[in-house]
């Protein structure tokens, strides 16, 4: 079934915990993570759009749905991709909270 977004209606994320992703339910846009520090940290790698998709905030809703887990899930999260470090989290600064402490390194 296809998945189809209209303005102002948050995408449906899914949770590919095989494939270590957060992706739309047409898997075409998806945030890409690996798990450091035992399972402890979640270091999101890459967020790919498709470009028909770009400059709506889908990567935004990826982000928000990685973050959420990584919260719930007592994980620091680490923000390797540019868009989470240069867009993402200046624009939700309130995330800030979970980035990983190189300090928790002492205990790996
Ligand atoms: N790094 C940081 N920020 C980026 C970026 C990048 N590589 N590419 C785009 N952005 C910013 C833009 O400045 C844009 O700002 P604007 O809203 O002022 O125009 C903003 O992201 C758009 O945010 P949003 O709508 O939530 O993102 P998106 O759904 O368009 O997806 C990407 C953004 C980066 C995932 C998408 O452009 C993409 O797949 N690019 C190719 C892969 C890539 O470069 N991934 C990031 C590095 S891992």
């Amino acid at each position: 079934m296809a998945a189809t977004t209209t303005a102002g209606e948050a995408p449906k994320i899914v949770w590919n915990q095989p494939q270590q992703r957060f992706e739309t339910e047409d898997k075409k846009a998806y945030l890409q993570y690996a798990l450091r520090d035992g399972g402890r940290a979640m270091d999101i790698v890459h967020t790919f759009v498709p470009p028909s998709k770009r400059g709506l905030g889908l990567a935004s809703h990826l982000c928000v749905s990685a973050f959420q887990h990584a919260k719930t899930n007592s994980m620091s999260v680490v923000p390797t991709c540019s868009y989470v470090s240069d867009t993402f989290l200046p624009r939700n600064p309130t995330w800030n909270s979970l980035l990983y402490s190189e300090d928790l390194k002492s205990h790996m």
